[in-house]
């Protein structure tokens, strides 16, 4: 089981973005733990407040280090002391994301490396952000999820969960769809169709009705690949640098189709001359 922990001034928020659909599932079954911790229930403010004034001055508040620091050491402790069978007493500290538009954008691969902790931490800020001394002291990771910003860390956080959560074991029935999907190997998905065979007069296309499996995985990667070369080039590069082959299997089969049409217009030539 994989455990997610979020640091938040919004507990309900999270609970409720990812307590649906197949997460909400994945949860009762208990291949993930989704828990969302409330920073403001851990300042030591008798008010209850968890940010301040910037020290420079500036526009906006920012979440101060000790309640932050206070909720990660709780979720810490916690992590350190579950019995976790074979490992009871050897767990290490978790990796701590913070996700901010400071970090590095996230994406697939990134995904794929956090999958394979047991439990991750995530840290949602709020306001102006967090005070740059308790990130110091806790963050390992710095992740943003586009060059845009938003009202605060939450949304983000709900994201990299769900794309992370989907790569565990027993999260999705299909475990190959999560593996063929886009981005698994640069290569957008390609176009799907379901019943009916004729909707507002366009035909879904002939080859996939044709059953013949070979032919159509074929199609389906020259769509991918049609469909990647126009919406995402910069992909498109990377895929073309890592599948030379595919380039030099296809040339060969043009070479052998070209010498196979050329052969039976001469046979009909011949036939004709005969
Ligand atoms: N917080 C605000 N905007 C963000 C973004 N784009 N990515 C991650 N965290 C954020």
């Amino acid at each position: 089981m994989m455990n997610f922990h979020v640091l938040t001034l919004f507990p309900e928020m999270i609970m409720q973005g990812v307590g649906t659909s197949i997460l909400g599932k994945a949860m009762e079954r208990e291949y993930i733990s989704i828990e969302a911790v409330n920073i403001r229930d851990y300042t030591t403010e008798k008010h209850g407040k968890v940010d301040d004034y910037t020290y420079g001055g500036g526009a906006g508040m920012l979440m101060q280090a000790q309640p932050v620091f206070d909720a990660y050491k709780a979720v810490e402790a916690k992590i350190l002391a579950a019995n976790n069978g074979a490992n009871a007493g050897v767990k290490k500290a978790p990796r701590v994301i913070y996700v901010t538009p400071q970090g590095q954008t996230f994406h697939q691969g990134m995904a794929r490396e956090f999958a394979k902790e047991d439990d991750l931490v995530f840290l949602c800020g709020h306001y102006e952000g967090i005070d740059e001394r308790v990130l110091e002291e806790i963050v390992t990771d710095y992740v943003s999820i586009g060059d845009y910003v938003l009202t605060g860390g939450e949304l983000p956080a709900m994201v990299m969960i769900d794309a992370i959560a989907r790569l565990v074991p027993g999260v999705l029935h299909n475990e190959e769809s999560a593996t063929t999907e886009s981005f698994d190997n640069y290569l957008l998905e390609y176009p799907q169709y379901s019943r009916p065979e004729v909707w507002k007069d366009k035909r879904v296309p002939e080859i996939l009705l044709s059953g013949n499996h070979a032919k159509i995985e074929e199609w389906r990667l020259e769509q991918s690949i049609e469909r990647t070369k126009k919406v995402r080039p910069d992909l498109y590069e990377k895929w073309a640098q890592e599948n030379e082959e595919y380039f030099i299997k296809k040339a060969k089969k043009e070479a052998r189709e070209r010498k196979k049409a050329k052969k039976k217009q001469l046979a009909e030539k011949n036939s004709c001359n005969s």
